[in-house]
C-alpha cells in the first residue's frame, strides 16, 4: 500500500481504469428472482406403487437404481436363523452398551461372534443379523410436498431396550431443489422435538438433484444424486436396522466414499478418519482433547463423492447422542430422546452444501466492523490499574489493538452485572480511556446467579418473582454451584428470560457502557459432579437405560441434572441448546441496549448459534499442537455456519513462549474473530511483554490483518447472506483435487488467499500445498505455479506465508491502530492476474456497525474487473456514502512494465518492480 501520490479524489470511489482510459459507469442493477410458477415434476416424485409391499420372510424387490456397495444385495435370507456372516467392517454394534456378552447380545436378536481381526478393538462382537426384524413399510402415500408412511415393528419383535415405538410415521418432504427433510416420529405420542424455527414448504419444487429410493422390509430409505447415481444417504443396509424406543434410537447410513467432515465440537483432525471411531453429543465443560464431547453440539457432517460434489447431512436433534463412522464407509447416529429428523443437502459443491445447511438452520449475524480489529484478554488481572496499564503499554507499541476484555476478575464475588468497586474501583475510567481512544470492551458474563444474597442482589430477586429460574424434579429452584458459589440457572426458554436478562444487561450497561459480551459457562457448567447441589434423582432422565460414549460417561456430570425442569421441557432435551438460547437472549438484548451491532461471543453452541454469536474453542493449552487444532476447528465451525470462529492465541492454558506466540499471532490474523487470551496461572502474552524483534513480527501480522479488513468483511458479509463460508478448506474451491481432502494445516479465505502457517516448533520453512493455479505472494508478488504439489516457502520468524489466487482483486485499505482510524484511510486494490490476464474482485461497504443495512439499502457495493490492460470498477448498490479513496493499485501477473498508466483518462505515476512486474 505504498505509492504515496498515487491516485488521489475525494467522494464516492473513484471509478478507474488502469492503461487505457475508459470508463463504464454501470447502474446499480437487480436481479429479479425468477417466480415463475413451475409444474410438478412427476419424474422426481417418489411414486409407492413402484414398491410392493411386503412382509417378512419375503425378499423385498430390487429397485431402479444402484447401490455403491453390492454387499448389500447379498445380505437377504431366511428370517428364521440369524444371518451373522459379513465383514468386520459392515458389522454395526447391537451392544454398545457395556457388559456385551453371549446371552445379553442373543437377548436383543443379535448375532455374537469375536471380530476375525482381533487387533482392531472397535469391530463389534455383538452386531445385528442381516435378517433382524425391524421395522417395515405400510400405508405409503403421496403427499403435497412428499410421500409419508407408517412404519411398523412386528409386536414379536423386541429392540431390548425399554419402550419400543411399535408405529412410526415417516414423512418425506421434497423441500427444495437440493434440500430433502425426513422425520420419523411417535404418530401416538407427541415427542420432543428441537424447538428451533425451519423453514416450511408445502409444494414440491421443479427438478429435484436427488431421488428418494424405499426399500419396504426391513425399511430403509435411500437418497442419490440424480445425476450420477451417487448415494448420499442410504438406510438400506439390513443389519444396520431403524431402532425408536423410549430412549433408544438409531439410524445408519452407508456412505459412498468415507469422505466426511463435520461432527462438532470435537477436537480431530479435519478429515474424520473413517476407520473406526466415536463422536458423542453432550455440551461440556472441559479442556478441548481427543475423543470427548466439547462445548457444543452441532450432529451435521459433509461428505465427499468420488467426482468430486459434496453433500451434507444433518440430523437435528439435541439429545445427548453418538455418532459412530465405521470403515464399511457407514455412520451411524445414535440419540437418547427427540425424533429423528434428517436433512439431505445435494451441493453440488461444498460451498452449496453449507449454504443449504444455513437455509435450514439460519444464517450468520453481521458482526459490526470493529469486531474484526485485533482482541486483548487475560483470566488474572489483579485489578483495572493493571487492566489500564496493559492496555497503554500496548498502546505505546502503536500496534493496531481494537478491544480489551475483561474476564471474572471485573466481578464483585463472581456476580454477574456487578463490578469489584475496589479491586476494579476504576474500571468505568478503563472503559472511557478506551472509548476515548476509539477503542471497545467487552466483559464476561455466566448464566450461574447466586442464591446467597437474597433481597440485596436483583438479578435473583427479579429472578425468583419471574419465575425463570431452572427447577429441580420436585419442582423446587435446582441448586449448583459456579464461580459466585451456589447459583441457580436462568431457564432462557421461559418466555420471560430474555426480559430479566435485558434489564440486568441494561441496567449494567449504564455503570459499565461495554460494547460486547462474552457468554462463557453455558454448557451449562455446574462446578462439581452431580447435576445439583443435592445429587440428581434415579429416575429415567437422569439414569437412562443408556448413555452416548460422552466424558464420565454421566449425564449429569458437570452440569444440572437431566430431570430439570425448563419452562417446557427436561434439562435432558435442551442441556445442549441452553448456550444457544443464551446467546439469542444475549443478542436481543444488546440490539436493545445500544440500537446497533455487537458481538456475543459463546462458548457452547449449537445448529444455528451463529445467528445471533461467534464462537472461541475455549481452554485450549499454550501447544504447538493445540495452534495446529485451531484450523481444522475453525474450519468446522465455518460449516456449522459459525463463522465467526477464533481461538485463544498463543493459548490459554500453561505459559506460552515467545516463538509460539508469535506464530500463534500470525495465525490468529486469520481466524475472523482475533482476539489473545492468557488463563491465571500463565505468565502475560499481550504483545508489550515480548523482545522487540516478536512484537515487530506481531505489528507486521497485524498490520496486514487490517490492510485486509475490507476484504474480511465482504466475505463476512457474503456469509451473512448466503451462508458462504468465510474461511474455507483446500477442498472447497479444488473440490477435485484429491490432494486436498486431507489439508488442514493450510486455508483460503474465501476463494482468495491462500494462508500457509508454520505451525511447528523452530521451524522457518513451510512446506505448502499448491493447487492448480496462479498464485502471488502477498508481500513481493513473486508467482508460482501451483501444480498439485508441495512447495517449500521460506518462513522466517517475522512472516506468515499468504498467497493470492490469481484471478482475484482483493480491496484493503491502509492500517491503524483501530478501525475507526483506519476506516478513514485511502483504500488500495490488489489484483492478481490469472492465465487469461483477467481478475474480479467485490467490496461490501457500510457503516460498519447499523443494524440491518441490507433490508434498509444502507450499504454499497463495487465490483471490480480486470482485463488485460484495464481495471473497472462497477457500483452494484450505492447505499451507504462516505469518502473512499483508492490510493493506489498493485497488478500482479504482467508479463512486462507498462510504461504509462491513466485513470479516467488523466496520467498516474507507475511504479514497476523489474524482477517481479508489479
Ligand atoms: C430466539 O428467541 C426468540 C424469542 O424467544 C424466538 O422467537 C426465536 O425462535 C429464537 N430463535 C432461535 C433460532 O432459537
Ligand atoms: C485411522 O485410524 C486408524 C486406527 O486408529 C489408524 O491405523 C490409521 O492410521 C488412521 N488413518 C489416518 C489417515 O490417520
Ligand atoms: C494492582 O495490582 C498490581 C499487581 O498487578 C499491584 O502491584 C498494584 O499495587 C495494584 N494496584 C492497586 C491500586 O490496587
Ligand atoms: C429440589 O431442591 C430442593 C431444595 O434444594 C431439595 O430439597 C429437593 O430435594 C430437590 N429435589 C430434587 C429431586 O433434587
Ligand atoms: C511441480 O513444479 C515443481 C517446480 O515448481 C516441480 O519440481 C514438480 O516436479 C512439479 N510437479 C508436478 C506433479 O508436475
Ligand atoms: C480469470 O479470471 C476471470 C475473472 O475472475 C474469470 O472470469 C476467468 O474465467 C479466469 N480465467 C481462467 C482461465 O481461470
Amino acid at each position: 500500500m505504498a505509492s504515496p501520490n498515487a491516485i488521489r479524489r475525494s467522494g464516492l470511489l473513484c471509478l478507474l481504469s488502469l492503461l487505457i482510459s475508459f470508463v463504464s459507469f454501470v447502474e446499480p442493477r437487480y436481479v429479479m428472482l425468477n417466480d415463475n410458477k413451475l409444474n410438478k415434476a412427476n419424474e422426481n416424485v417418489f411414486t409407492y406403487s413402484k414398491v410392493a409391499m411386503l412382509n417378512r420372510p419375503e425378499k423385498p424387490t430390487k429397485n431402479n437404481f444402484r447401490f455403491e456397495m453390492d454387499q448389500i444385495e447379498q445380505l437377504y435370507g431366511p428370517a428364521n436363523s440369524l444371518q451373522c456372516t459379513m465383514d468386520d467392517s459392515a458389522r454395526f454394534d447391537c451392544h454398545p452398551d457395556t457388559g456385551a456378552h453371549a446371552a445379553a447380545c442373543e437377548a436383543r436378536g443379535c448375532c455374537w461372534a469375536p471380530a476375525s481381526t482381533l487387533k482392531v478393538i472397535d469391530v463389534p462382537y455383538c452386531f445385528f443379523p442381516t435378517n433382524y426384524n425391524g421395522y417395515y413399510l405400510d400405508q405409503a402415500k403421496n403427499t403435497e410436498s412428499g410421500f409419508s408412511s407408517r412404519l411398523l415393528r412386528p409386536s414379536y419383535s423386541k429392540s431390548g431396550w425399554p419402550g419400543d415405538v411399535f408405529e412410526l410415521q415417516l414423512e418425506v418432504a421434497y423441500e427444495t431443489k437440493t434440500r430433502l427433510h425426513f422425520k420419523i416420529y411417535d404418530p401416538n405420542n407427541k415427542r420432543y422435538e428441537v424447538p428451533i424455527p425451519t423453514p416450511k414448504v408445502t409444494e414440491i419444487p421443479d427438478a429435484l438433484a436427488y431421488g428418494v429410493n424405499v426399500i419396504p422390509n426391513p425399511f430403509g430409505i435411500a437418497v442419490f444424486r440424480k445425476s450420477t447415481g451417487a448415494v448420499l444417504f442410504n438406510s438400506e443396509i439390513p443389519q444396520a436396522p431403524l431402532i425408536f424406543s423410549d430412549q433408544f434410537l438409531q439410524m445408519s447410513t452407508a456412505t459412498g466414499s468415507g469422505l466426511i467432515y463435520g461432527l462438532g465440537e470435537h477436537q480431530n483432525p479435519f478429515l474424520i478418519n473413517s476407520t473406526w471411531k466415536q463422536f458423542s453429543f453432550w455440551a461440556r465443560d472441559v479442556f478441548p482433547m481427543d475423543n470427548t464431547n466439547l462445548y457444543g453440539s452441532h450432529p451435521f457432517y459433509l461428505g465427499m463423492e468420488k467426482d468430486g460434489s459434496a453433500y451434507g447431512v444433518f440430523m437435528l436433534n439435541s439429545n445427548a447422542m453418538d455418532v459412530e463412522i465405521q470403515p464399511m464407509p457407514a455412520v451411524t447416529f445414535r440419540t437418547i430422546g427427540g425424533i429423528l429428523d434428517f436433512y439431505v443437502f445435494t451441493g453440488p459443491t461444498p460451498d452449496d452444501v453449507i449454504r443449504q445447511y444455513t437455509e435450514v438452520i439460519g444464517l450468520p449475524v453481521m458482526p459490526p466492523y470493529w469486531s474484526f480489529g485485533f482482541h486483548l484478554c487475560r483470566y488474572g488481572y489483579k485489578n483495572s490499574t493493571e487492566v489500564q496499564t496493559v492496555i497503554n503499554r500496548n498502546r505505546a507499541l502503536g500496534i493496531p489493538y481494537e478491544v480489551q476484555w475483561t474476564d471474572i476478575d471485573y466481578m464483585d464475588r463472581y456476580l454477574d452485572w456487578t463490578y469489584d468497586k475496589e479491586a476494579y474501583g476504576t474500571l468505568p475510567d478503563v472503559v472511557k480511556n478506551l472509548h476515548d481512544h476509539d477503542q471497545k470492551h467487552i466483559i464476561i458474563v455466566d448464566p450461574g446467579i447466586s442464591n446467597q444474597y437474597p433481597g440485596s442482589y436483583a438479578p435473583y430477586d427479579d429472578g425468583v418473582k419471574a419465575g425463570i429460574f431452572v427447577k429441580n424434579a420436585t419442582g423446587q429452584i435446582l441448586v449448583g454451584s459456579v464461580w459466585p458459589g451456589k447459583t441457580a440457572f436462568p431457564d432462557f426458554s421461559h418466555p420471560g428470560a430474555a426480559e430479566w436478562w435485558y434489564q440486568h444487561a441494561n441496567n449494567f450497561h449504564k455503570e459499565i457502557p461495554y460494547d460486547g459480551l462474552w457468554t462463557d459457562m453455558n454448557e451449562p457448567s455446574n462446578m462439581g459432579r452431580g447435576g445439583s447441589t443435592v445429587g440428581c434423582t434415579n429416575n429415567k432422565l437422569d439414569k437412562p437405560p443408556y448413555t452416548p460414549g460422552i466424558r464420565d460417561g454421566d449425564l449429569t456430570s458437570n452440569t444440572l441434572c437431566p430431570s430439570a425442569k425448563h419452562y417446557e421441557h427436561n434439562h435432558y432435551d435442551v442441556h445442549s441448546l441452553y448456550g444457544h438460547m443464551e446467546a439469542n437472549a444475549t443478542h436481543a438484548a444488546l440490539q436493545r441496549i445500544l440500537g446497533k451491532r455487537s458481538l456475543v461471543i459463546t462458548r457452547s453452541s449449537f445448529a444455528g448459534t451463529g445467528q445471533f454469536a461467534g464462537h472461541w474453542s475455549g481452554d485450549i493449552a499454550s501447544s504447538w499442537e493445540d495452534m495446529y487444532y485451531t484450523i481444522p476447528q475453525m474450519l468446522n465451525f465455518q460449516m456449522f455456519g459459525i463463522p465467526m470462529f477464533g481461538a485463544d492465541i498463543c493459548g490459554f492454558r500453561e505459559d506460552t513462549t515467545e516463538e509460539l506466540c508469535v506464530r500463534w499471532m500470525q495465525l490468529g490474523a486469520f481466524y475472523p474473530f482475533m482476539r489473545n487470551h492468557n488463563d491465571i496461572h500463565s505468565k502475560d502474552q499481550d504483545p508489550a511483554v515480548f523482545s522487540a524483534n516478536a512484537q515487530k513480527a506481531m505489528k507486521l501480522a497485524l498490520l496486514l490483518r487490517y490492510s485486509l479488513l475490507p476484504h474480511l468483511y465482504t466475505l463476512m458479509h457474503d456469509s451473512h447472506i448466503s451462508g458462504s463460508a468465510v474461511v474455507r478448506p483446500l477442498f472447497f474451491q479444488y473440490p477435485t483435487d484429491k490432494n486436498t481432502y486431507v489439508i488442514d494445516r493450510q486455508f483460503l479465505w474465501g476463494d482468495t488467499l491462500l494462508i500457509s502457517p508454520v505451525l511447528t516448533q523452530g521451524q522457518t520453512v513451510v512446506s505448502a500445498y499448491f493447487p492448480r493455479d496462479l498464485w502471488y505472494d502477498i508481500y513481493e508478488g513473486q508467482k508460482i505455479v501451483g501444480n498439485g504439489s508441495a512447495v517449500q516457502l521460506q518462513a522466517p520468524i517475522q512472516k506468515i506465508n499468504v498467497h493470492v489466487r490469481g484471478g482475484s482483486i482483493v480491496p484493503m485499505q491502509q492500517p491503524d491502530v483501530t478501525t475507526v482510524a483506519a476506516r478513514k484511510k485511502p483504500f488500495g486494490l490488489l489484483v492478481a492476474l490469472n492465465v487469461s490476464m483477467q481478475a474480479s474482485g467485490t467490496l461490501y461497504w457500510d457503516d460498519g456497525e447499523s443494524l440491518d443495512t441490507d433490508k434498509a439499502g444502507t450499504f454499497t457495493s463495487i465490483h471490480f474487473t480486470a482485463d488485460k490492460d484495464q481495471l473497472t470498477s462497477q457500483l452494484q448498490h450505492v447505499g451507504y456514502r462516505s469518502e473512499m479513496t483508492i490510493d493506489s493499485v498493485r497488478v500482479m501477473g504482467l508479463s512486462s512494465c507498462p510504461t504509462s498508466a491513466t485513470v479516467n483518462s488523466r496520467d498516474v505515476t507507475v511504479y514497476c518492480h523489474g524482477e517481479t512486474k508489479v
